[in-house]
């Protein structure tokens, strides 16, 4: 049995939880496996229950499982809370180093019958398969950050970019390992040509590379790195970023597929696993219906196969997601002329039957 703590949090969070929910009751059926789910708060709906966008019932619940897999958090009602109160710095950044998953993975895979939906053209973005690995719980997000009153009236920010030997190590062997066991090349992003954070990063990564003989190493510039992603993305296996360049990155990455609403992520590194779409909580859209389920899916895909082990599940999660697809089911976010509509209730329940009834 496997103990999965599930936050629902804020948005279409709720909406694309329950799906991912509907398609690992599938997977408990044909996989024999079970699963025990504990709903607990976490973002702006946590605050209004209990004050707190991470109550400390929900900090036990997550460090007390097998994994955790989240929906989402936010939204325009929180945002003016102090800092410490709102749903991302208040909560999402602190379960992140809580729960110590230092390296972030973000899969971004063209699916083909998604080619047309990409705003690239597509013999630019056909057969594109990348990975970014995202270190997550360092660098300037959790800097030490302070203002300063200035005599002349005006107000000094300071943040401050912490990087140690040890955190850049970890992170850069998650992603050789990756590389290994996808097409073998890695791709380090850094800005040595002005930090010296990153040149530390590049030291670091360029030591460890003789361990690693399968896989060709370069270095990249972030600026370099930000062009190269649209003008080439399929020079790309694996990303390797520090926190804030893999952030702004992985959301350009994303739109090579054509919609945010498809891409999952696994955070690791820590004794439980955190698995969350890339996108938000869309406050638009939430309780119409409407969300793309498909990247929440394919997070609880990668909790099969990184957290339970279970490969020969996660595979087929993915290709029920891509035997829909291929149906030409469509939610609103990547419909296309001649397409179905599906609900996210509906996408949910046609993944799920897939999952049911094994390859179709
Ligand atoms: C992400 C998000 C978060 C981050 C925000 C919500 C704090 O943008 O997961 O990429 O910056 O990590
Ligand atoms: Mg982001």
């Amino acid at each position: 049995m496997f103990k999965i703590t599930v936050l629902p949090g804020d948005g279409i969070g709720p909406e694309v939880i329950a799906g991912a929910l509907r398609v690992l009751q599938a997977v408990q059926k044909r996989a024999g496996v079970e699963f025990a789910t504990r709903e607990a708060a976490i973002g702006g709906s946590a605050y209004d229950r209990f004050g707190t966008p991470l109550p400390g019932e929900t900090q036990q619940a997550c460090l007390h499982c097998d994994a955790v897999l989240l929906g989402a958090v936010g939204g325009p009602k929180w945002d003016a809370l102090p800092v410490h109160l709102r749903p991302e710095a208040g909560a999402l950044l602190p379960l992140r180093k809580q729960l110590a998953v230092f390296a972030n993975i973000r899969p971004t895979k063209l699916h083909s019958a998604l080619a047309e939906a990409s705003t690239l053209k597509r013999e630019v973005v056909a057969g594109l398969d990348l990975v970014v690995v995202r270190e997550l719980t360092g660098g300037l997000y959790f800097g030490d950050k302070r203002r300063e009153e200035l005599p002349d009236g005006g107000q000094k920010v300071v943040e401050t970019l912490e990087y140690s030997t040890g955190e850049i190590e970890r992170v850069a062997r998650m992603a050789f390992g990756m590389a290994q066991k996808r097409r073998g090349k890695l791709t380090s992003v850094d800005k040595a040509n002005v930090l010296e954070s990153s040149r530390l990063w590049r030291e670091v990564v360029s030591d460890l590379a003789g361990e690693y003989p399968g896989v060709e190493l370069e270095h990249m510039l972030v600026d370099n790195c930000a062009m190269q992603m649209v003008r080439h993305p399929r020079q790309f296996d694996v990303l390797l970023t520090e926190n804030m360049f893999g952030d702004i990155l992985s959301d350009q990455a994303s739109q090579l597929t054509g919609s945010i609403g498809m891409l999952p992520s696994a955070s690791l590194g820590g004794q439980v696993g955190l698995y969350e779409p890339i996108h938000g909580s869309a406050p638009d859209i939430a309780g119409q219906d409407m969300a793309n389920p498909i990247a929440t899916i394919l997070s609880a895909a990668m909790m099969l196969r990184y957290s339970f082990n279970m490969e020969e599940a996660a595979a087929l999660v993915e290709q029920a997601v891509e035997a829909v697809l291929e149906e030409g089911w469509r939610t609103v976010d990547i419909m296309q002329p001649g397409m179905r509509r599906a609900g996210t209730v509906q996408m949910a329940g046609l993944v799920a039957e897939k999952v049911e009834r094994g390859r179709s």
